[in-house]
């Protein structure tokens, strides 16, 4: 199949642009560098440097490649940034997808997943979350989403011969098995990277954002899915969007593990002493998070292979040991110039801040 790849120089979508090749497809890659690396862009995959806003080169590439489906990463994904920005998100998420889809139905190409996250859900009634769930979320960035969610869902009834799946991510973590890819974002966010960085030196301490919720230790629990086995997830469903059908799957391990059980999965895997500080708890943090995944698993047959935490850490341990300035590590190692493409948008505001678990 030919798949264009948006956002295949972030973290996810590079993952997953590398096991495509892997399988055979054929993969065109877009994606504006605001926060991705051509560097983690597989060499056999097209790469154009361009904006969801660009509806005619989209669909200009989409007609020259003979694409014919699309997987859609690009997104700005930090829930912190999207409260202070509601513009931001709304303009890349929700409007950027919309000029993704002209461009599609400009170029005829009629299949999409697309990467929804469980912040649509908001604050949950009960656990696990399934995919009837009452989907309200509480902050800008999982509106931004939803709203894209509700489009998908009217534009296959306004048009049979389309097609779609929104897989809802839980806490993607990890890297690639051989150390090959990774997570390099600036500033890093994600409690696994940060922890990481604490245990390489390179950050003073870390700051638990409460410890009086009601769970066993009193500390927030997530549900951590490697990120191998979210493009796994991508794959099967590349080939099961169906003519006319709209279908949404949670995408998690089924479990969480508390902020206190991944400090100690790090201090196991790194063997190195982490500093710990207690703070307040963020607002609108719920204790608990985890998805129930049977439907994935029964309409796609999705098995996700890393399912322990030490497991994901020790992926995630490997890309940091040897990459810890991320991929400007590869150019400093060569002692090249470096040209480093950064963020488009100022992101210092929120430098100072520790992760949002809810994603
Ligand atoms: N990482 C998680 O835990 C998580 C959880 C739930 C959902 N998601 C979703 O998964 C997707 C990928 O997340 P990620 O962690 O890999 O993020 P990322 O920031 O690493 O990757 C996103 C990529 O999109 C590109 N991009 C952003 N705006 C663009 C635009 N306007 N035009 C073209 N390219 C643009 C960025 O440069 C970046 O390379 C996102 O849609 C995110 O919302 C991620």
């Amino acid at each position: 199949m030919r798949i264009l790849v948006t956002g295949g120089a972030g973290y996810i979508g590079s993952h997953c642009v590398r096991q495509l090749i892997q399988d055979g497809q054929d993969v065109v890659v877009i994606d504006n560098l605001s926060r991705g690396h051509r560097e983690a862009v597989h060499q056999d995959a097209p790469f154009y440097q361009l904006d969801l806003a660009d509806t005619l080169r989209m669909t200009a590439i989409m007609r020259e490649h003979e694409v014919e489906a699309v997987m859609h990463f690009a997104a700005l994904s930090y829930v912190c940034e999207s409260v202070r920005h509601p513009r931001r998100y709304l303009k890349t998420n929700t409007a950027g997808t919309i000029h993704l889809l002209e461009a599609m139905e400009c170029a005829g190409v009629k299949r999409l997943v697309f990467s929804s996250t469980c912040s649509t859900y908001g604050i949950p009634d009960r656990l696990p979350l399934d995919e009837h769930s009452p989907q309200r979320p509480c902050n800008p960035y999982g509106q931004s989403k939803l709203a894209v969610e509700q489009l998908l869902r009217d534009l296959v009834k306004a048009d049979a011969s389309f097609g779609c799946i929104a897989l809802r991510y839980f806490n993607v973590a990890g890297c690639s098995a051989d150390g090959v890819l990774g997570e390099d974002h600036d500033p890093q966010l994600r409690i696994i990277p940060i922890l990481l960085l604490t245990a390489m030196g390179l950050r003073e301490s870390f700051t638990i954002n409460g410890n009086d919720f009601p769970t066993p230790d009193g500390t927030c629990i997530r549900d951590y899915i490697h990120v191998d086995d979210i493009c796994s997830a991508h794959r099967l469903a590349i080939t099961g969007v169906q003519s006319g059908v709209s279908r949404f799957f949670n995408v998690g391990l089924g479990h969480g593990y508390s902020v206190s059980e991944v400090i100690g999965s790090v201090r196991r895997v790194t063997r190195k002493a982490i500093p710990v500080r207690i703070g307040p708890r963020r607002e609108g943090d719920p204790a608990e998070l985890f998805a129930n995944s049977d439907r994935i698993r029964s309409e796609l047959g999705w098995t996700p292979r890393l399912t322990k935490l030490d497991e994901i850490v020790e992926t995630a341990w490997r890309w940091f040991k040897s990459h810890p300035e991320g991929y400007r590590s590869r150019h400093l190692s060569h002692e090249t110039a470096i040209s480093h493409s950064r963020s488009s948008y100022p992101l210092d505001e929120i430098h100072a801040r520790q992760p949002l678990a809810v994603r």
